[in-house]
């Protein structure tokens, strides 16, 4: 009896131990083919900031033009009964922050260090030329920015602070990708009107697409970005986006067809 069984017992043995070798095979070819895979956008990337232009804002997720929100904005520019989403919006790979496309509370990436280094860049040309530009303020955390609004809206009035001042959750400034710009020694123009007609004001508005920044709320467009002028506010889109934007004479809003 025992006899009998043992050339099926070897049957058994051999074919489990084919089995497991196709098994181990097949997972080692497999793992080699993902790995190939994992490493191109890697590769992309590392592409994207050498030789194209980077803007440092890109993210693979949640990239497409949401949807056109079905309520009016109140006259403060404002949704009504809005609250702030769990997700930023990227619109082809761009962080939008707005009256209409809020951050989450929690959103605190800090400051970008693709914006500053171009930031520093642009500093460095600026004083090269002869102007000694400061940026003054970058990145707000939400709770800064709630400080901030409610100090304005004591001072002035919501109406008022509605036009300057983004509510917590809707400022770029909390994206880590806006700065606030001035000339070192004329700290009286400081976010005003006139810095935009000082020399060094519009050195700054000439040349900030060079280094990948745009003027976020220019003259006479408080309608498409919701803020009245501020020739001292300066966000980075990355050249490319900066250049065409610039070239067009456009918003961020306009640009990213969300007006
Ligand atoms: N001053 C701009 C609108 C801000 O508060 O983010
Ligand atoms: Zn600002």
């Amino acid at each position: 009896m025992k006899n009998n069984r043992l050339p099926l017992i070897v049957g058994a043995f051999i074919s489990i131990a084919l089995i497991v070798a196709i098994f181990v095979v097949y997972n080692y070819k497999n793992n080699q083919v993902n790995s190939a895979t994992d490493e191109q956008p890697k590769t992309t990337e590392t592409n994207k900031t050498t030789e194209q232009d980077s803007t440092a804002t890109e993210k693979p997720d949640n990239t497409e033009t949401p949807a056109k929100p079905e309520q009016q904005p109140d006259e403060n520019g404002y949704l009504p009964n809005q609250t702030l989403p769990t997700e930023p919006t990227y619109i082809n790979g761009i962080l939008l922050a707005n009256k209409i496309y809020p951050l989450p509370s929690t959103f605190a990436p800090e400051e970008n260090p693709e914006a500053r280094e171009a930031l520093n860049q642009m500093l460095a040309a600026a004083k090269q030329q002869g102007f000694d530009l400061v940026a003054f303020s970058g990145y707000r955390s939400f709770e800064y920015q709630t400080t901030l609004y409610d100090n304005y809206v004591k001072r002035d009035g919501q109406a008022a602070a509605d036009r300057y001042s983004a509510r917590p959750g809707y400022s770029e400034h909390q994206t880590g990708l806006a700065f606030d710009i001035g000339e070192r020694g004329k700290e009286d123009v400081w976010l005003t009107e006139e810095f935009g007609e000082t020399p060094a004001g519009q050195w700054l508005f000439a040349h900030a697409q060079e280094y990948g920044f745009i003027l976020r709320f220019p003259q006479n467009k408080e309608e498409i970005t919701g803020y009245m002028y501020e020739s001292w506010h300066y966000r980075y889109v990355g050249k490319e986006v900066a250049k065409e934007i610039t070239k067009k004479n456009i918003t961020l809003e306009e640009y990213l067809g969300v007006k």
